[in-house]
């Protein structure tokens, strides 16, 4: 399968991706990545390994609708089968949302539906959670709110700050987000409705 990467800042779990598609039997290659930040560091690391890397800023579009029509233009360049969001820090609208129903997905740093939005980490210490960790989810135009494909939960420690519970969770989606999108790749998990449905799980 054909994938493209939406980002906004250092594109590591974009890494993680390259790293898992290339190895000959992962199901999915990654032939484009997407940012609306010129100095997104994912761009550079993406064109660095000879992979398509374009920029689509938000400057110069009257709304969002304008700018994610334009995104979307941009990513049918790649022709994508599926689109994965690796921190791409911008809302996304209905229609873009609509258009790539099924086939978009996003990592989410919080063990969703807690702490959707910005800021996981800080307010999951807030919060006194003892486990925390990372979903990746089917994309609906509710933010970080769409049908979840996989999660991976790590502890947290009594010494955790935002920056150590942060990086613990980070490695975790680097693991999380590679087997997330091979199921989807595979058609192990797919959207069904408002429901992930998971293949051989008895139906
Ligand atoms: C990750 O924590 C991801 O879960 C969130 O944004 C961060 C992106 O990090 N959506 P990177 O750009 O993949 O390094």
């Amino acid at each position: 399968k054909r994938v493209a990467v939406l980002l906004s800042g250092r594109g590591s779990n974009m890494e993680a991706l390259l790293a898992a598609a290339s190895s000959p039997e992962y199901p999915a290659e990654i032939v484009g990545v997407l940012s609306n930040n010129a100095s997104a560091r994912g761009l550079a690391t993406a064109r660095a390994r000879g992979i398509e890397a374009v920029c689509v800023p938000q400057k110069g579009f009257k709304s969002r609708a304008e700018h994610d029509a334009a995104v979307s233009e941009a990513l049918s360049e790649f022709s994508p089968d599926i689109v994965c969001l690796a921190g791409y820090m911008r809302v996304l609208t209905a229609d873009i949302v609509t258009a790539w129903a099924g086939r978009m997905i996003n990592i989410h740093p919080s063990l969703l539906p807690a702490f959707p939005g910005l800021d996981t980490h800080r307010r999951a210490l807030e919060m006194g959670v003892l486990i925390h960790g990372c979903s990746v989810h089917f994309v609906t135009e509710k933010t970080d709110d769409g049908p979840i494909i996989a999660q991976a939960a790590v502890p947290v420690l009594p010494e955790d700050d935002a920056e150590t519970l942060g990086q613990r969770v980070l490695t975790a989606e680097h693991r999380l987000y590679p087997m997330a999108l091979s199921l989807v790749a595979r058609g192990e998990a797919r959207l069904e409705g408002d429901r992930t449905v998971f293949a051989g799980a008895g139906g």
